[in-house]
């Protein structure tokens, strides 16, 4: 990873000025950047004792490497999607592909596998960089591999190998959609917000099909013949696409206010709106989703265009709201973004504990290392 990077002119003066430190701190340093696969086993320590290193703060390194858990996290379950839902090439290579499921979910829009493809493609990149950048300079990377034990769906397209999420038990929390169609309220003002499909949120349902009897009954063609069933495993999906980067869309923003040093900030503010590129891109197609009731579970797509703008499908873009205080104007906003401290990582690991991500994961330590790397993200601070 390390030998893979190429230093621009301002790199490598950056690099000069901060070698002499560099040296020192390489030389302490317990495994040091060359240790990836131990990486984990340094995360439950402070990365670094000292305030500075490599031009970055404590702070600054543990933002990044919180961010780094986070994108992992993400494109363990975007692969997954992936391998059954995606578009199938070199670009993200995995699975074969699973044509009823990638079927159902065209019905959300035809072009849903290109979208699963990229989205799955930037995930990748996000976490590969944020962990070239932290060895760069001298910090640890993160890696999350030895907890890769959960299982993959039998469903055929999938790979079969250990994973770090689950996504055939999930319970998806659909508040994103009414807290962006909300005028009045604001979750960082301690508001909270109805689920727009109540069922997601009283069971554990499937985004993937757990095997073929999952996918039983469908028949291709044009158009194809998509059981009930099938087609709410799909719709599951698609408000979870929702729910997952909408996160990404408020974790950003919130954790680049206790952030110090410039070219971290700048990392945070180029990648955090691709999130948001992605929320928007899933916040239009979830709209698409089939009302329905599933047969096997009871699972209820209600019509959300029932008359009132929370629920309305077409309304995808943020509507205005409160924002730092009731006294300006409503405005247009991302929501959350209440500063770093105030919990932002910590709560981006309770709300994928809640999806059901993490089922049968049974290792502690997976979860000490999660919240250890979210508080010392959400303990940052700028430094003047
Ligand atoms: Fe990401
Ligand atoms: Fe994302």
């Amino acid at each position: 990873m390390e030998q893979n990077i190429t230093l621009s002119q301002e790199e490598k003066s950056m690099e000069t000025s901060t070698s002499r430190r560099s040296f020192l701190r390489k030389g302490l340093a317990v495994g040091g950047a060359g240790a990836i696969g131990a990486g984990l086993l340094s995360s439950g320590l402070p990365a670094f004792a000292q305030e500075s290193s490599g031009g970055l703060t404590k702070g600054d390194v543990a933002i990044l490497r919180f961010l780094s858990a986070a994108e992992i996290l993400e494109t363990d379950l975007w692969q997954q999607y992936n391998e059954l839902g995606g578009i199938q090439d070199s670009e993200v290579p995995g699975g074969s592909g699973n044509a009823a499921y990638t079927a159902a979910l065209a019905v959300l829009d035809a072009d849903m596998a290109q979208y699963i493809h990229d989205n799955t493609e930037d995930e990748f990149t996000h976490f590969t960089f944020i962990n070239a950048y932290l060895v760069s300079k001298g910090a640890d990377p993160v890696n999350l591999d030895k907890f890769r034990t959960l299982p993959s769906s039998q469903a055929t397209g999938a790979q079969n190998i250990g994973r770090l999420t689950n996504l055939m038990q999930l319970t998806v929390d659909t508040s994103w959609w009414t807290k962006y169609r909300s005028r009045t309220q604001n979750p960082d003002f301690g508001d909270t917000f109805p689920p727009a499909i109540p069922g997601l949120l009283n069971g554990q349902f499937p985004a993937i099909p757990r095997n073929d009897e999952d996918v039983e009954g469908f028949i291709p063609g044009n158009p194809p013949t998509i059981p009930d069933h099938l087609q709410a495993i799909a719709n599951t999906a698609g408000f979870h696409f929702g729910f997952i980067e909408q996160g990404g869309t408020s974790l950003y923003p919130t954790l680049a206010q206790g952030v110090t040093n410039l070219e971290v900030l700048r990392i945070l503010l180029s990648i955090g709106p691709t999130e948001t590129m992605h929320f928007q891109t899933w916040h239009d197609k979830a709209g698409n989703f089939i009302r329905l009731t599933d047969p096997t579970n009871g699972l209820v797509f209600p019509e959300l265009n029932t008359g009132s703008e929370d629920t309305q499908t077409n309304l995808i873009m943020p509507e205005p709201t409160i924002f730092l205080s009731r006294k300006f104007p409503a405005v247009s906003i991302i929501r959350p973004t209440k500063i770093a401290g105030s919990g932002g990582a910590v709560a981006t690991v309770k709300a994928f504990t809640d999806d059901g991500l993490f089922r049968g994961q049974t290792d502690q330590e997976f979860f000490a290392v999660l919240h250890e790397l979210a508080e010392e993200a959400d303990e940052a601070r700028r430094r003047e």
